[in-house]
């Protein structure tokens, strides 16, 4: 289960990270999507946020089958505490991290997260680092996804899970 900020590349790595496991990947973030019928910008809009993590924590809940496969979660699931709990109970969680200034160059290319609409993204990454890094650091792996080819991310996790 891949844990850790928006723009890390947690999706994009975790995809790459099960085809070379041969399992299959799971995009928490559109499975809630999917569950909900709507985009995660519209169940913030019209639900806020409370609601979506709620809907999030039941949607991971249901994908930890026991079953082998490579999840991606959005960059607030394993801060919420029952969510983490879960996480850290069923499955083996792992910490993409990058910098604040690496992780708002990544963001520029999608402009639709909730949280940061309408703000300049570094310093909400920022903060957000400082106040969710202790709590991501509670994952048993930490892998730090630098700038460059994915793939040396995901060599980096291959490496780290054995
Ligand atoms: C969030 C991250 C997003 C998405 C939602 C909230 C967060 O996922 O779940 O916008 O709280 O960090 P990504 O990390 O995939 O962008």
């Amino acid at each position: 289960m891949l844990v850790g900020l928006m723009g890390v590349g947690k999706s994009t790595v975790g995809r790459r990270l099960a085809n070379r496991l041969r399992v299959p990947f799971v995009d928490a973030d559109t499975a809630i999507e999917q569950a909900a019928g709507m985009s995660i910008p519209e169940i913030f809009e019209h639900y806020g946020e409370p609601y979506f993590r709620d809907g999030e924590r039941r949607v991971i809940a249901r994908l930890v089958d026991g079953r082998p496969k490579v999840i991606a979660t959005g960059g607030g699931a394993f801060i919420n505490d029952e969510t983490r709990a879960l996480i850290l109970e069923q499955a083996t969680a792992i910490w993409l991290n990058a910098s604040p200034e690496v992780l708002a160059e990544r963001v520029k290319r999608r402009d639709t997260r909730p949280l940061l609409r309408g703000k300049d993204p570094l310093k909400v990454l920022r903060e957000l680092s400082a106040v969710r890094n202790p709590i991501y650091a509670l994952a048993p792996i930490h892998v730090s996804s630098k700038r460059g080819p994915h793939e040396a991310t995901v060599n980096a996790i291959l490496k780290a899970i054995g």
